[in-house]
């Protein structure tokens, strides 16, 4: 690999070469405290909502050779003379023997020579306790004593992020900062807006002695900040000013003098940054007590061990071995790391997504990411279940997005247009498959009983209704049954999953009418499960009754069309001149169920025909050129890019599973193979992005940069990607009854397996493929005993089992899109 490679060994990914086309980031700690840290040390930092509260200074569009939030200088002193350099490469640019950034499970790691000084920095948020520890050795590799000072480096923002960049005038005014003695000669550096001065504080230091500080950005760079973060002009002298910045550009360095390095020896220190509440002492106390326990380098190590520990644990529940390599590091690390990401910060904080407060957790998205995580960690799955579930308007719908921090929601963009109706036709219908998929993974159905309100308050701010989980979920479908348009298919509302496309009022969505036919066969079989055949077969006539008007106004002959406009007229039809097909109107309706066989077939031809690219399948054809405000905003994009006919890698994995439910594994595994970052190798300048994390959209073949990805990390492609690899293509699936298995695998493939925990129980699934079919459970063996059917029973009995699948070519029909 040009930039790096993937050690599955330690479960990490390797950048050898700083110099990537964009920033590769990392995630650190929680939404609670932490943040990322990007591949050359630039660090975002927050605690609790990044809008309201902003740590260091991160600005994403300045070049990458720019300081962003934090660094490091050594200074070196040997007979050869001084040099001032980062080991982070960022922002000194020198010359290096030797980079390389480990992108961990919930930490980075540096390991880097300049000059002959070798660094290892280890950056990580330890779990329960709000610091940012930097673990930091420096050893001299050369052949004569070296005098090495290190000076840690952190710049600031004012603590309301978008106030930062809307006032240059009041901003600066409130920002101050303090020092503080922390015995032997250690220093802690304070900061804190004036308004929060007795609220909130933000405390650093390291674990050894400061000679001196700088706490003003203008000091620290020199020459009124002529002197530039590549050569701040500072550390020229021996020590920093001492300044104390009562206003300005806050910032903190340290200067930390670790004397003399022999050959070969090494030095090591630890870098503290948090924050605290309440008083300054108070807030400054709490700070010591933190620093106390983290300068100590047996408390870093041993929580490292113990969060790896916690990773161990959250990816110990599904681990694969498939003959594709790539598909084995995606799925055994990063596929699921990432899953834990968008479930954690749901469109928050990213590179892209820059967290000044337009959207905290999205209704849908948070839906969906729950899936995500649900195989590895179902209770905290239910946890933000029930936040969502709590944000349901006592109608059905769904606001369409909350801050958790206060569960405060709102409707999101459908605010925009007053003539618009501001619901979403699909948010609501989300939360029907996480709470299926929740009941399936862990067998609780008692959850449906669990009362929680709507989320209407009275004027005391108490909840004016509640009801029980499965009324939420009833509510969900009985909304958009009652929701529609002139052919009976459901509204659009102000948008569905697409949110670009904006119609009139009265707009009708096949992808809300096909997302609704799943959600009642997911009702159907709760039922069928619980005994209520009664209710199963009213879902059953409202399934059958939606199966028909789709099949009967939205077939256009080779694929469905995708919305009719208010006035009736189709979008995503052959009579469109541009916009003509839509990739989630033709895999929604087999996932529905809706298509008939020969539908289904035809209109998966089509997207592969006209939609499938080498890079991915484009979400439409042909793109809108040009605005149209009827449309919306998916004409403010140039065709072949975002929702506008670029490669919306969100929906690839929903065709993925359609062609799973049509047999065809062998273009499942194409869709999966084409889009998987970890095989980006050969085209990773023209892709951009990391290549261990699924980015949200990949430029489409209309756009001259076509292949180039962008908005990586918090994106729902993370979750269906791996709910399609592993319950799809690998076919492991929970049901209420045990662990279904249904492989649908590229037919050329001997056989895979799979270590899965089921309810309290292991699962050792090793599934041959002698006849080289994709799809058909031929033999199920649990234990070394033939069982009927391919559902394994759920043992619960806290052992291990084995289970020896083989498939064959008797049952390969691809049963289920034939309905
Ligand atoms: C990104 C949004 O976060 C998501 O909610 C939406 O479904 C997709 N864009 C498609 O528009």
């Amino acid at each position: 690999m040009k930039y790096g490679y993937f050690d599955d060994q330690t479960r990490e990914y390797v950048i050898t070469n700083p110099r990537t086309p964009v920033k590769w980031i990392n995630y650190v700690g929680t939404l609670g405290f932490g943040g990322f840290v990007d591949h050359t040390g630039g660090l975002l930092l927050c605690k609790g909502d990044p809008a309201l509260n902003r740590i260091t200074k991160y600005i994403p569009q300045l070049p990458g050779s720019q300081f962003k939030g934090q660094t490091l200088y050594l200074r070196k002193r040997s007979s050869a003379g001084t040099q001032i350099f980062s080991p982070l490469f960022v922002p000194t640019l020198d010359a290096y023997e030797r980079f390389e950034c480990r992108v961990g499970l919930g930490y980075t790691q540096f390991d880097t020579e300049f000059y002959g000084i070798r660094s290892q920095i280890s950056i990580f948020v330890p779990k329960g306790d709000a610091v940012l520890v930097q673990e930091i050795s420096i050893t001299n590799l050369g052949s004569e004593a070296v005098e090495i000072d290190a000076v840690p480096l952190l710049e600031y923002t004012h603590f309301d992020a978008l106030k930062q960049f809307m006032n240059a005038d009041w901003v600066p005014q409130t920002m101050m900062s303090e020092a503080h003695e922390d015995g032997a000669g250690r220093k802690i550096l304070a900061q804190f807006a004036f308004m929060n001065r007795d609220q909130r504080q933000t405390y650093f230091t390291a674990n050894v002695a400061a000679s001196s500080f700088e706490t003003d950005r203008r000091v620290f760079l020199g020459d009124n900040e002529y002197g530039t973060f590549q050569r701040p002009k500072s550390l020229e002298s021996a020590e920093l000013s001492n300044t104390l910045a009562l206003r300005g550009d806050n910032v903190g360095a340290l200067m930390l003098p670790l004397g003399s390095l022999a050959p070969g020896e090494t030095k090591r220190f630890v870098t503290l940054l948090t924050q605290q509440e309440g008083s300054r002492t108070e807030s400054l106390a709490r700070a010591r007590a933190l620093f106390e326990k983290y300068g100590r380098h047996e408390t870093v190590a041993s929580a490292r061990t113990a969060m790896g520990k916690d990773w161990d644990a959250y990816l110990g529940r599904v681990q694969v071995n498939t003959p594709d390599a790539s598909m084995n590091s995606m799925l055994n690390v990063h596929n699921p790391r990432q899953c834990y990401m968008t479930k954690n910060w749901s469109r928050d904080l990213s590179l892209y997504q820059l967290g000044f407060g337009g959207r905290g957790m999205g209704f849908r998205d948070s839906s969906q990411d729950v899936m995500g995580v649900m195989s590895n960690m179902p209770e905290e799955a239910r946890e933000l279940i029930e936040k969502l579930l709590s944000v349901m308007k006592s109608n059905g719908s769904a606001m369409h997005q909350f801050y958790a921090s206060t569960m405060v929601a709102n409707e999101g963009d459908s605010r925009e247009y007053e003539d618009r109706p501001n619901f979403y036709g699909d948010d609501h219908l989300w939360i029907v498959f996480a709470v299926c998929a929740y009941l399936k993974e862990t067998g609780n159905l008692r959850f449906l009983d669990q009362v929680l309100p709507y989320y209407e308050k009275d004027k005391h701010g108490a909840p004016r209704e509640q009801g029980t989980v499965l009324n939420h979920l009833q509510r969900a479908v009985d909304f958009t049954k009652s929701n529609v348009g002139r052919h009976g298919l459901p509204l659009l509302g102000f948008a569905d999953w697409n949110d670009t496309v904006n119609l009139k009022t009265g707009a009708e969505s096949l992808f809300v009418a096909n997302q609704y036919g799943k959600a009642l066969l997911d009702l159907i079989e709760l039922f069928e499960f619980r005994g209520d055949h009664a209710q199963a077969n009213r879902y059953r006539a409202d399934y059958e009754h939606m199966r028909g008007l789709v099949n009967e106004y939205a077939w256009d002959g080779e694929w469905y069309v995708r919305y009719f406009d208010h006035d009736g007229s189709p979008i995503g039809s052959k009579k469109n001149a541009q916009g003509q097909i839509w990739t989630n109107g033709q895999s929604w309706p087999v996932i529905s169920g809706f298509a008939p066989r020969e539908r289904a077939q035809r209109a998966l031809d089509s997207v592969n025909r006209l939609l499938n690219t080498p890079n991915g399948i484009k979400l439409s054809a042909p793109g809108y050129d040009g605005f149209d405000p009827e449309k919306g905003g998916v004409t403010t994009y140039p065709p072949g890019a975002k929702e506008n006919g670029g490669i919306f890698l969100h929906a690839n994995p929903w065709v993925m599973i359609a062609e799973t439910l049509v047999g065809n594994g062998d273009r499942a595994f194409e869709y999966y193979n084409q889009i998987n970052p970890a095989a980006k190798n050969d085209v990773i300048d023209t892709y951009e992005c990391e290549p261990y994390v699924y980015a949200q959209n990949i430029l489409g073949n209309e756009h001259p940069q076509f292949g180039l990805a962008r908005n990586s990390w918090l994106s729902g492609t993370a979750s269906w990607v791996y709910q399609v690899a592993t319950k799809y293509i690998l076919g492991i699936m929970p049901g209420y009854a045990g662990l279904e298995i249904d492989p649908c695998i590229p037919k050329a493939w001997d056989g895979f397996s799979v270590r899965r925990r089921f309810r309290g129980a292991e699962y050792l699934i090793e599934v041959t493929n002698p006849e080289h079919v994709s799809k058909g459970v031929q033999k199920l063996v649990v234990d070394g005993a033939p069982v009927a059917g391919n559902v394994i029973p759920a043992f619960d009995d806290g052992k291990t089992h084995s289970v020896q699948v083989t498939l064959g070519a008797l049952a390969d029909t691809g049963e289920q899109a034939a309905q």
